[in-house]
């Protein structure tokens, strides 16, 4: 499936970008299915409240999980149908996701946006930090994925969000400015893995192009809208530099003195490396996190950014 999918174009960029022995794990884990991983709401359970409801029903879970999840091991029947899932206690999801909204970390009082939202996981987990107060701008262009988004949002109780049906590029047209952005970018998804990955047609490197344009595109009108302090957290789904570390190289060349590539502080994957890929390369990028798809997760990249003043 693997080879189906990803065409030898990807794989020889792999092999030249990561080396050999890496592009060989990522090709194996590709195919591996992860556990299914689910994150209480903590605006209405606890992971520990949840985790005895669900035990009581015969569901079981392994001993730990990173940020506060479960790792389901066994379950009797689908824990959709479970009253916890139906009255939003719970979101089922790739552990990845939790990153972005632990990283932007907003407080009650913020106005935050997250320009690329359906079917809305992570605006929901971002919510939560926010304890459902201050305001949230769930953007979203395709008018086909809102219901997916209004239906988690509705499900999980959330009640601190205006969902917009528009192009993220057109943001600065709403005229606000906002605290914190978090922009989960559409991009090739290379990083998911296989099983998950519902696209039939095989990726081509025009893809990387075109999705890199619109990342592009998106941060750097997301940029304008951002107050001096505020915080930028991108990410994306994908194995390939153009749309990782060198989106964000090319993004610090262009605001320059304005950004400040903050760590992130997570034990997972490795810092961001393009030193097989650009000769010269901004030495902030070592603070970006490049996740290769294993330890039950998908691959992933992502990059927390602070706007200081000039
Ligand atoms: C990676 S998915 C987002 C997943 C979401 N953050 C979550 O965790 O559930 C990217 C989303 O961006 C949307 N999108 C693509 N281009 C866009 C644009 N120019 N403006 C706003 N949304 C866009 C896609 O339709 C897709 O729903």
């Amino acid at each position: 499936m693997a080879e189906q999918i990803i065409s030898w174009e990807f794989k020889e960029r792999w092999v030249n970008f990561y080396g050999k022995k890496v592009t060989e794990r990522i090709l194996r884990e590709l195919k591996q299915s992860d556990p299914r991983i689910i994150a209480p709401n903590t605006l209405y359970t606890t992971r520990r409240q949840l985790q005895e409801s669900l035990e009581s029903q015969g569901f079981r879970f392994a001993p730990e999980t990173p940020f506060n999840c479960l790792t389901l091991e066994f379950e009797p029947f689908n824990i959709v149908a479970t009253s916890e899932y139906l009255s939003g206690l719970l979101t089922i999801q790739a552990l990845t996701s939790l990153i972005p909204p632990k990283c932007l970390n907003p407080s009650s009082e913020s106005v935050v946006a997250d320009l690329a939202a359906s079917p809305g996981i992570k605006t929901c987990l971002l919510a939560e930090v926010m304890e459902n107060t201050g305001t949230l701008f769930a953007i979203e262009k395709a008018k086909k994925r809102i219901p997916a988004l209004k239906s988690n949002i509705t499900r999980m109780g959330i009640y601190n969000t205006f969902i917009l049906n528009c192009d993220a590029r057109s943001f600065p047209g709403l005229n606000v400015k906002v605290d914190h952005i978090m922009l989960d970018a559409p991009c090739t998804g290379t990083g998911l893995k296989l099983k998950k990955n519902k696209r039939l047609e095989p990726r081509i490197l025009n893809d990387v192009t075109r999705q890199s344009v619109i990342q592009r595109e998106i941060l750097d009108e997301a940029w304008k809208q951002l107050k001096i302090d505020g915080t930028i957290v991108y990410s994306t789904c994908s194995l390939e530099p153009e749309e990782g570390e060198v989106q964000i190289n090319n993004f610090l060349a262009r605001h320059e003195k304005q950004v400040q590539v903050l760590p992130i502080n997570i034990n997972i994957g490795n810092p961001g490396n393009l030193t097989r890929w650009t000769k010269v390369y901004d030495s902030q990028i070592s603070n970006t996190r490049r996740i290769f798809p294993d330890q039950g997760m998908d691959g992933f990249f992502i990059a927390l950014m602070k706007k200081v003043r000039e």
